[in-house]
């Protein structure tokens, strides 16, 4: 129930919402409840905190530039809310959100682990561990190319970051990928990037869904639970058309044979057609018919616009809540 005392104070465009105290100035109430916006002073010298009022009333005293609603500036560090209010202000991390940056990282190997898929190991400068969580993805900034988009295929905590490439001869801008992190010792990288993590470890089981190279977004995922005491289940179904398009199998189902917690569950169709879309709804076969308790799990998937559809489409009636399915698609190509 809310404390009669408390305010609301809402911000957009995030949507993130706060309780401020009367009295508490807005950077108080934001840092105190675990968000972070960009500020120096705190005492109305710097102006870093600024932010566009939308709606509301602040306390007349506190106030640096207005004394009233509007579309007025004001400094967070000194607006105290007189009432629940609305600002426009674009820098703002809530507890479980990282904040996006510019990394240059050194290009360390680059392996091929099957016909058309490379495992590339990216090296963040010393001590300066890349910031991610398990399941976010990045941009590579290649010049020329703006949809060079990554999952992030290890855990955080450490100066690497690998990731899985497929590269076929008639896709011009993987050729030049792969082409220019063989030519530079050095690539920049925005990270991290994608709202389908893990911030924590969750109480729940995990269930893994991927096509193709989408499992690289879950190999993060597993090894980031196995890593912070986990105790539940993870499940991991990862689909391909051809058997020799999944390039980690064996090394997955080693994994799994020596770690109680992984169940892997490979699909393969062996259909040579590569638009052939069938694998799709062979995948969520094998999901729903292993009978999970869908209430009690958290699902993660990761493929065509198609496949993570198909899968959200046939676990909503079987009883998983819409806020415990997680895929990128969702963002990228909403229906
Ligand atoms: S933090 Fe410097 S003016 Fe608010």
């Amino acid at each position: 129930m809310k404390d009669e005392r408390e305010l609301t104070v809402q911000f957009r465009p995030s949507g993130h919402r706060i309780k401020v105290i009367p009295g508490q100035t807005v950077l108080e109430a934001v840092l105190a409840q675990g968000y972070r916006m960009p500020h120096a002073c705190d005492n109305g010298v710097c102006h870093i905190c600024s932010a566009t009022v939308l709606d509301g009333e602040l306390e007349k005293d506190a106030l640096v530039n207005v004394m009233r609603c509007g579309k007025a500036q004001v400094l967070l560090c000194r607006a105290r809310p007189a009432g629940d209010c609305e600002f426009e202000l674009n820098a703002l991390w809530g507890p479980n959100e990282l904040e996006t940056k510019k990394l240059a990282m050194q290009v360390k190997s680059i392996e091929s682990l099957s016909a058309d898929i490379y495992r590339v190991i990216l090296l963040a400068p010393a001590g300066q561990n890349p910031e991610f969580f398990a399941g976010q993805y990045l941009q590579l900034l290649i010049p020329g190319l703006d949809s060079a988009f990554f999952s992030i295929a290890n855990a955080p905590g450490s100066r690497e970051i690998e990731l899985h490439i497929q590269v076929h001869s008639d896709q011009q801008s993987a050729v030049t990928i792969l082409n220019y992190l063989r030519d530079n010792p050095v690539v920049k990288a925005m990270l991290p990037l994608g709202n389908s993590y893990l911030a924590s470890v969750p109480d729940t089981d995990v269930i893994l869904v991927a096509a193709g190279t989408g499992f690289s977004q879950m190999k993060s995922l597993a090894e980031y639970l196995l890593a912070n005491e986990y105790s539940g289940q993870i499940t991991l179904y990862w689909g391909v058309r051809q058997r020799e398009e999944m390039y980690l199998r064996q090394w997955v189902e080693t994994w799994a044979n020596e770690t109680s917690q992984l169940t892997f569950v490979p699909v393969s169709a062996d259909n040579k057609d590569n638009e052939w879309p069938g694998h799709h709804a062979e995948l969520v076969r094998e999901v729903l018919a292993k009978g999970h308790q869908w209430a009690n799990s958290l699902v993660f998937v990761s493929g065509s616009p198609t496949m993570v559809y198909t899968a959200l489409d046939a676990l909503g009636p079987s009883g998983l809540p819409e806020h415990q399915f997680f895929s990128d698609v969702l963002e990228y190509a909403p229906r």
